[in-house]
């Protein structure tokens, strides 16, 4: 094969190395965890293979707000039904506490079903142990009310239309859903390192406005002694100042979440948050159902993890939050969904089908065809979908 000099390894190795690379200093600049790591030693998070230190100045020996020296007498979040209170925390804070949002009944099977669950997966040999402690992953195959809390069925969740609300604010309408999965907290387990959820973006900043949203589901009551949920409040607006590949400054100490069951978390993307010690016997658990921009790739694969009969009895909603509802920019299968709007319930871009058919063991790719006269129309399932489904264009 005769191919120009131009584009041998070895030239292209060498000329990289002549001149300035495109946006270098961006791309490098490792931020903001360079400037959070160099200039805020007590924001190293534990090394997971020694013991953790006991005391000392480090993010997870914290307090409560209450009993926080820096946070004592600040306004920060309380749980409440107030929706204009709800959007200043969120605002402010870079989080909101929802009063309630999940009602005592729903709680308790929420609860319950968690913990059957997570015993259970354990007694299995498939328990996901982390250092923080054990995840239990892909919760919408594992009861009925998580499905219904990615619908934001108030059957499962009684203040899924005011979340929903405040994820069409924050977020922009069409949003899904990311991930749904329970995070232990363990008696004896480290704590998280502090982090933002949209990271994977970074060092890209989204200065007004975050592209995730995560609602923290608190199934038990949490606090300063259970493992919480350590939060720098206001970090977010700290992210903001330092903007795309900048340094953080002036960082606030974290406080631990106080909070009782059935208290929902909505939190910014872009907020210094994460897992604290469980200095208790018991294991704490919260669930976190994360949720991004319709075009982003989601933390949980639902499009193959989800159970066939889950898949067969979706509602429009639930496909769509499962990222099932192909648009331009995502989850085209065999460029079916290119040009769809990714609504809810459009057929031109509901790509059910295909799974289906998956699941029965018959999905029909195209592949590379033989000679036009003795290729046949039929047998291919694009062919299949693309005709049931209406095409709007
Ligand atoms: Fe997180």
């Amino acid at each position: 094969m005769d191919i120009p000099k131009a584009f041998l390894e070895t030239e292209v190795d060498a000329a990289k190395a002549q001149g300035a690379p495109l946006f270098a200093d961006f791309m490098a600049s490792k931020e903001p965890y360079g400037s959070l790591f160099r200039d805020y030693p007590w924001l190293r998070p534990p090394k997971l293979n020694e013991p953790l230190p006991s005391g000392g100045d480090h993010y997870w020996e914290t307090a409560a707000a209450v009993d926080h020296p820096d946070w004592q007498g600040v306004d920060l979040p309380q749980p409440t039904k107030e929706f204009q209170q709800l959007r200043h925390d969120f605002g402010r804070w870079g989080y909101a506490l929802i009063e309630d949002g999940l009602s005592k009944a729903q709680c308790d099977a929420f609860l319950n079903r968690l913990i059957a669950q997570a015993n259970a997966e354990a007694a299995a040999g498939i328990a996901h142990q982390t250092p923080s402690g054990q995840y239990v992953p892909c919760l919408i195959n594992k009861g009925d009310c998580f499905r219904g809390c990615i619908e934001q069925d108030p059957e499962h969740v009684q203040a899924g239309p005011l979340i929903e609300a405040m994820l069409n604010e924050t977020l922009g309408e069409g949003w899904i859903c990311h991930s749904f999965l329970a995070n232990g907290a363990d008696p004896g387990g480290y704590p998280q390192g502090l982090h933002i959820d949209q990271a994977p973006l970074l060092p890209w900043v989204t200065e007004a406005a975050p592209a995730l949203v995560n609602t923290m589901f608190i199934p038990q009551d949490v606090d300063a002694d259970n493992g919480g949920t350590l939060v720098i409040p206001g970090s977010h607006q700290n992210l903001i100042r330092a903007g795309s590949g900048g340094a953080l400054t002036d960082m606030p100490r974290p406080i631990n979440l106080k909070a009782p069951a059935g208290t929902i978390m909505l939190f910014d993307g872009r907020l210094w948050h994460g897992t604290g010690i469980n200095r208790t016997d018991q294991r704490r658990f919260v669930a976190t159902m994360s949720n991004v921009k319709p075009w982003m790739r989601q933390q949980e694969n639902w499009v193959v993890s989800t159970l066939p009969e889950i898949i067969d009895a979706a509602s429009p909603k639930l496909l769509h939050r499962l990222g099932m509802q192909a648009l331009t920019y995502g989850a085209t299968v065999e460029g079916f969904g290119l040009g769809a709007s990714g609504r809810q319930g459009d057929q031109w871009g509901n790509i059910q089908a295909f799974r289906q058919a998956m699941d029965r063991g018959d999905y029909r790719r195209v592949g590379q065809l033989p000679d036009p006269r003795r290729v046949s129309q039929e047998g291919f399932t694009v062919r299949d979908v693309r005709s049931s489904a209406k095409n709007p264009l």
